[in-house]
């Protein structure tokens, strides 16, 4: 066995599949999808072909021509990577898996029509990054490996799909086309319809996505189209926020090259949706809160674009290159931005960024590997290791990049970088190779080895330098002297002004001034998700349990992850808060079936640490 991926059984000397076709029933009754997928070779082979799978309970595993049975095995499961499956095949370039997945699969989780805006039809959605696909069907679940998919996906007639693929049909079920997966009588059970899609371009198994649900569309160009729930007043907010979408897939290319996806449409998801957004390509999910009716949720879709260039075109191989995907696109993402809204945005943007990176030394102090830019992640589970280290020391190191060479030199360099790799899986090393290649001498202005193997922020790491953002760090710094900002200064102040004005503050102020700045700025009660979080955050680190009813209600309103694990690691980080620790437990119990199952998992290895 030679491992190609830490986070995968994946046989580096077994070929890598290059398709798949899925059929799927979507069962809301049971909370499962019952199912089969045609997993097709380059070529014939014979021996073993080890799979991934999580939760996935298989009912036979054929040869797709003859429907014979193929011998396989599964051993128990490992707590992070889950399932190895392994198919003995003999001359076969294809084979044909029967599969339910369960209702714990952790990519997917499924809404009750209770849970859902129009509260009468029920959704569901995956979140496959970045290990979660194989709970979904069974793959080589590493981003090294690419496939095109198709999928015929059943679902009630009231609902419809969206994937990361093209719509190609919506039709009534036939008779025999999903034999022997799923019973006749349930594929073809009256009320039932089927849609098709087809992915035509390699993709790694984590931007495999699939919605369903009561969705409705408005187009916003001609190749941007925004979905959410229908029924909601979601979709009108979602197309106004967004209007500015076709403008930047334009900067986009006007910055790193063709837009090579066709369409580039996106999905508001309900408030679970445990990320602020998440590339999948032609259908970017996006958490409703993003949607703050003041065009700054663009830079969460910038970002999702900017991806569509670096990580979906150029992937990285393994998480342990993570950075490859979030550092270059943090870095797109705000020269999107730059053109879109504005240098003093951008720059806004890098200093709350900065602030992030700092803030993770500290979390990771006892830990320092995890602040290298390229890690070690045996037996860690990249969930858990989620932090701003790979966005935003990734970020300063191009950035760094960019001061040395110069913005044109560096503009060609990865224009020329994005053509040279894209639809491959790299690692960092092939990064350093091209660039040294690139920019001859590099390695003797830039420490490339401390940048990535190095622990800590390097010394040639940058703060931005902008009028704004030296004001408000500044204002930030006079908190302490017991001075809240006057309105006058924060008269021109929106969402992320604030924000990066509550990053700065100490972590432990006087609780009363604290209420008095909510007092004054009703930042407790703000439609920002970003400043109402910083600011509970900083509430319950101060002690101030006035706030505590405001918590609870945001955890149990909004499922993401940047605002649960703050939250949640405020209240029960440190000695001496039974109080707290308690309270923290009956939230996430009354709010643990809101949650999708990833983030589940994050709020309770929170408690593992802390409890
Ligand atoms: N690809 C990430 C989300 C992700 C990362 C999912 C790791 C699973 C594992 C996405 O592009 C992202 O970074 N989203 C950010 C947006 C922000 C940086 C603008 C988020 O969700 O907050
Ligand atoms: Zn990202």
């Amino acid at each position: 066995m030679a491992p190609v991926d830490p986070h995968s059984f994946t046989d580096s000397l077994q070929p890598f599949a290059t398709h798949v076709a899925l059929t799927l029933f979507l069962d809301f009754s049971s909370s499962s999808i019952i199912g089969s997928a045609v997993i097709s070779l380059p070529t014939s082979h014979s021996g073993p072909l080890t799979l991934d799978s999580r939760a996935i309970s298989i009912s036979a595993v054929l040869d797709p021509v003859s429907l014979s049975p193929l011998p396989y095995s599964s051993s128990s499961a490992d707590p992070i990577k889950g399932t190895p499956l392994t198919v003995t095949l003999n001359h076969h370039s294809a084979v044909l898996i029967l599969f339910s997945t369960s209702p714990t699969s952790s990519a997917l989780q499924w809404l009750s029509p209770a849970q859902t805006s129009s509260r009468t039809h029920p959704f569901v959605f995956t979140q496959c990054q970045s290990i979660h696909a194989r709970s979904v069907f069974p793959c080589q679940d590493t981003p090294a490996a690419r496939i095109r998919y198709s999928a015929r996906i059943n679902l009630p007639l009231p609902l419809s799909a969206v994937m990361s693929a093209s719509k190609l049909t919506r039709r009534n079920p036939a008779a025999g086309e999903a034999a022997p997966a799923v019973p006749e009588s349930l594929w073809c059970a009256p009320g039932r319809v089927v849609e098709e899609f087809t992915m035509d371009q390699p993709i790694p198994p984590y931007l495999f996505a699939l919605a369903a649900g009561e969705i409705g569309g408005r187009d916003l160009g001609p190749r941007t189209r925004v979905y959410a729930e229908s029924g909601s007043d979601v979709l009108d907010a979602a197309a106004k926020e967004f209007a500015g979408v076709e403008e930047m897939v334009r900067v986009g290319e006007a910055l790193f090259g063709p837009y090579e996806w066709e369409r580039f449409d996106l999905l508001v998801l309900p408030p679970s949706f445990p990320y602020g957004g998440m590339e999948n390509p032609r259908m970017v999910f996006l958490t409703p809160t993003v949607i703050k009716g003041d065009a700054t949720g663009a830079q969460v879709v910038a970002h999702e674009l900017a991806h569509s260039w670096t990580g979906n075109l150029i992937t990285n191989k393994t998480n342990e290159d993570f950075w490859l995907n979030e550092g270059f696109t943090t870095y797109a993402e705000r020269r999107i931005v730059e053109v879109v809204q504005g240098k003093e945005q951008a720059d806004l943007n890098i200093g709350i960024g900065w602030k992030g990176l700092i803030e993770e030394m500290d979390r990771f102090k006892d830990n320092m590997q995890f602040t290298k830019l390229k890690t070690k992640q045996e037996g860690v589970d990249p969930d858990e290791l989620y932090s701003q280290v790979p966005y935003e020391k990734g970020f300063q190191f191009l950035w760094r990049i960019e001061r040395q060479i110069g913005r044109l030199a560096f503009d060609d360099f990865l224009k020329k970088y994005i053509a040279t790799f894209k639809f491959q899986s790299i690692d960092t090393e092939t990064f350093l190779e091209f660039l040294k290649a690139n920019v001859p001498g590099i390695e003797n202005k830039i420490n490339l080895q401390l940048w990535v193997e190095g622990t800590g922020i390097p010394p040639d790491a940058m703060e931005p330098e902008s009028t704004i953002y030296t004001k408000i760090v500044s204002l930030a710094q006079e908190f302490k002297l017991g001075k809240i900002p006057r309105e006058d200064e924060v008269a021109e102040w929106n969402g992320q002004e604030w924000e990066l004005y509550l990053e700065n503050l100490p972590n432990y102020v006087d609780p009363t001034q604290v209420a008095a700045l909510d007092a004054r700025y009703g930042l407790s009660e703000s439609r920002d998700w970003e400043v109402k979080v910083a600011f509970l955050q900083l509430a319950i680190s101060s002690g101030c349990t006035q706030y505590f009813g405001a918590v609870e209600r945001s955890v149990k309103q909004v499922g993401r992850m940047k605002y649960l694990r703050p939250l949640y690691t405020a209240l029960v980080r440190g000695h001496g808060k039974d109080e707290e620790k308690m309270l923290a437990r009956r939230i996430f119990a009354e709010a643990r079936e809101f949650y999708h199952p990833i983030a589940r998992c994050v709020v309770e290895s929170i408690f593992s640490q802390h409890l």
